[in-house]
């Protein structure tokens, strides 16, 4: 592994990086590896516990692991850093389910997907680093490239994946439903999920938007999502975190009016520095959408609806921007304009929603459902990230072993935008390829870091 970081460094002040880093082809790769894992005989660690008891820290282990084959079309990379998603925090918590069941699932498959099913997970969905080796048939990518991973990974096997890929039956989110994942010295994912990395940014930059930033692209702006337009007003929950950071920076872009929910003035000043104008502090307004477990509470829902249509001169939102689910579903669907859209991908507080149909109804919304990206979006929502139209929101950068705490933190939801993982890079702010677009785009990307 030393040998790999020598030849991975040595291309940091290189005249030519790319010509620097070819030279991987001919070094050997190590046997094993270290990584971020959950382990099997581990899963019921957690039984009785409430959900936010549960720690990573206790679950999430730096080990090592032996390197796996490389499949026909997979590439293996050498991992300079990776950042942490909410799926890690549900691997590492078994909630709902623990992720060895996807595991089992995939092994079923063929004889190669059986390298997935072991009695170890190495988890994170997100990496930038140098594609080490190709397997058989891969044309596009070459060891020494600088890369950084989406996390879709796909069969297309069936007819049904290839209209759009996220409908392939046998679509899967890599480092969560599949082993071998990003939050590790070394990684194998599908070539078809490499794209290039920004070279105006640092490793730890260029891992943190990937799978976030593809998700808020397809649920905001793809036709496959809300297909938002000019001018749209966009309810956005959790404007300062992971999603919301990214789709924050999108409406903006793309001449539509955020209006951010976050929980502190510390978030609502992310959303600012971002942009935003219209910000509401849902603790400082003390919403309580449900009065009781079962009960909602439709007056709170008109509470937020007032508020919205105070900040927006009388307008409610065109699109909803949902994935906190249980909490504020009733509310989102409230919300949203007569003939507008609630898009949701997650339900962070609880999945089965209640709302008031009969707003729905007769205000023709729609609910829109929607997964991560297809490879085409994520390379959109990643080039919207080279052309510095969006910013990494990266607030904090940890080394590898202390993955449990990274993602403890953001469980906590004690973090902002997106938090970092180093893996294979020594320290923080390596990787710059571009100096002249990096001073370009330094003042905007310090800000939504807030350094
Ligand atoms: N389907 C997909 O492809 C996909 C992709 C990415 C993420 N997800 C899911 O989406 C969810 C959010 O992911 P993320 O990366 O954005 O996480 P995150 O970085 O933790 O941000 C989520 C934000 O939502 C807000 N929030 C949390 N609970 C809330 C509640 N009960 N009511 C209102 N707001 C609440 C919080 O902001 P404030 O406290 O500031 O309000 C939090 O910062 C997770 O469940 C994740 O698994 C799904």
């Amino acid at each position: 592994m030393d040998r790999i970081l020598e030849a991975i460094m040595s291309a940091e002040n290189a005249a030519d990086p790319a010509r620097a880093l070819a030279g991987v082809a001919g070094l050997d790769v190590p046997e094993s590896y270290l990584g971020v894992a959950v382990r099997a005989d581990e899963v019921s660690m957690f039984d009785g516990q409430a959900t936010r008891d549960k720690d990573p820290r206790k679950s999430l282990h730096v080990q090592e692991v032996p390197t796996p084959e490389l499949g026909p079309g997979e590439a293996l990379i050498a991992v300079m850093a990776s950042a942490i998603n909410y799926n890690t925090v549900w691997t590492s918590i078994f909630e709902p389910m623990s992720t060895f069941g996807f595991l089992q699932r995939y092994g079923k498959l063929s004889t190669l997907t059986r390298r997935h099913d072991l009695p170890y997970h190495v988890v994170g969905s997100d990496a930038a680093g140098v594609v080490l080796r190709v397997g058989a048939g891969v044309t596009k990518w070459q060891p020494g490239d600088q890369v950084v991973a989406h996390c879709l990974s796909v069969e297309l096997e069936d007819a049904a994946g290839h209209d759009d890929t996220m409908l392939d039956p046998q679509q899967r989110i890599w480092g969560f439903e599949t082993n071998f994942g990003g939050l590790a010295q070394l990684a194998i994912v599908k070539t078809n999920q490499l794209m290039p990395k920004p070279a105006h940014l640092t490793w730890e930059e260029a891992a943190a938007p990937g799978l976030v930033n593809s998700t808020a692209y397809r649920q905001l702006v793809s036709r496959h999502g809300a297909d938002m337009k000019q001018g749209d007003v966009v309810l956005i929950w959790g404007a300062s975190g992971g999603l919301g950071s990214y789709a924050t920076q999108m409406a903006l872009n793309g001449g539509a009016i955020p209006v951010c929910v976050v929980s502190s003035p510390e978030k609502a000043d992310l959303c600012k520095r971002m942009g935003a104008e219209l910000v509401i502090d849902r603790t400082a307004e003390a919403y309580r959408f449900w009065k009781d477990d079962n009960t909602q509470d439709p007056a709170e829902w008109k509470r937020l609806g007032a508020r919205i249509r105070e900040l927006t001169g009388g307008e409610d939102p065109d699109i909803v921007f949902e994935h906190p689910g249980r909490e504020t579903f009733g509310a989102s669907v409230f919300v949203a304009k007569r003939g507008g859209t609630i898009v949701t991908c997650a339900s962070t507080s609880g999945f089965e929603h209640q709302y008031d149909n009969r707003y729905l109804w007769m205000h023709l919304k729609r609910i829109v459902g929607s997964h991560f990206a297809n490879y085409h979006e994520a390379w959109q929502a990643n080039r919207l990230i080279d052309l510095g139209l969006v910013h990494p929101t990266l607030s904090k950068t940890f080394p590898m072993e202390q993955t449990g705490q990274a993602t403890y933190e953001v469980h906590r939801n004690a973090h902002q935008g997106k938090v970092g993982v180093l893996c294979l890079a020594p320290e923080e702010g390596l990787g710059v390829r571009d100096p002249e677009k990096r001073a370009r785009h330094s003042e905007a990307i310090n800000r939504f870091r807030g350094v």
